[in-house]
């Protein structure tokens, strides 16, 4: 808050409107009641309370760094050319929103008030196409490089209910850490998706390859943002899962591969400690025969609890 503070009323003068804060008066103090202070009375509650407080961060901000007009215009180059960058397919705004940690913070904002439901993460731009339709206990690697895994796994309500029929959109890298939206021509279109439906107790299985950690998209402006600052660019090997049951909000997230290359430090924060799964051997050979797997194939376990609608 700045020291100078004003009543926040419109005036009536004369059929016209003037502020408590004129224009006239704009100081680094009263900048940011100013702009407040321009919003008209009519202007809808939720919007005024986010530009309320995202123009008091923002000059808070400028004046906390004491930006330069170089500084400002170098922001606004940037900016442009993280739009020129967007198109149909690549979202470099989302980009950046996800690598300063943004996209994950409004996740967990969100996910508070779920409770004990699993986590959800960022969607990211790998998810494209359709996937295809798979039967439970179908494959979702076309290519047969890489160790072959099982995932396992049951949705269920937050009381504990199984739900029967959910349906789990799967889609991930191969074991070099590519999709096959990357990789035309290499990988069929398709490797690596599956969009499963759960059985009467809510239980689902399928078998893929252990994918790779990948590196994210770094030729755009979010790519000399985590050059200029030191980062690296990866993320640690996860599956990715769009589930959806009757009655219940859809659930975006990942299950993460245990022990991966960068699961601490997944460049777009969103390997949470509860999304982390073990990618075990199978002990009885006796299950991997009935799995279709070879014996030394792994196997990974994920729940899955969603929250009801309200
Ligand atoms: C992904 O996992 O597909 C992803 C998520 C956020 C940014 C880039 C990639
Ligand atoms: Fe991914």
């Amino acid at each position: 808050m700045t020291e100078f503070t004003v009543t926040r009323v419109w005036q009536a003068t004369g059929g016209g409107r003037r502020f408590l804060v004129m224009a006239t008066d704009f100081t680094e103090e009263t900048a940011a009641d100013a702009v407040i202070e321009s919003f008209a009375p009519s202007t809808d509650p939720r919007l005024r309370e986010i530009l309320t407080s995202l123009v008091r961060h923002l000059h808070g901000f400028a004046r906390d760094v004491e930006l330069t007009i170089g500084e400002w215009e170098y922001a606004i180059d940037f900016l442009t050319r993280t739009g020129q960058k967007c198109d149909d397919k690549r979202q470099e705004f989302i980009l950046l929103s996800d690598v300063l940690g943004l996209s994950m913070l409004t996740e967990t904002i969100t996910n508070r008030k779920f409770g004990v439901a699993t986590e959800s993460t960022v969607l990211g731009p790998f998810h494209v196409v359709e996937s295809p339709v798979k039967e439970l206990g179908d494959s979702i690697d076309a290519v047969g490089t890489g160790t072959p895994c099982v995932v396992t796994g049951r949705v269920v309500s937050t009381d504990g209910t199984p739900l029967p029929h959910a349906t789990l959109d799967v889609w991930q890298a191969n074991d070099e850490g590519f999709y096959d939206v990357q990789q035309p021509g290499v990988q069929e279109e398709g490797n690596g998706r599956g969009l499963f439906t759960a059985d009467g107790k809510g239980e689902f299985w399928f078998r893929t390859i252990v994918p790779r950690y990948y590196p994210i998209p770094t030729d755009g402006p979010v790519g000399s943002l985590l050059k200029a600052t030191g980062r690296h660019s990866f993320r640690p090997a996860h599956i990715h899962f769009i589930v959806q049951a009757a009655g219940h909000r859809d659930l975006t997230t990942h299950m993460f591969v245990a022990g991966s290359e960068y699961i601490e430090s997944d460049t777009v924060f969103a390997a949470k400690r509860s999304l982390i799964v073990d990618f075990g051997p199978i002990e009885d050979p006796a299950q991997a025969e009935k799995w279709n797997v070879p014996a030394d194939a792994r196997h990974a376990h994920f729940d899955i609890v969603m929250s009801p609608e309200a």
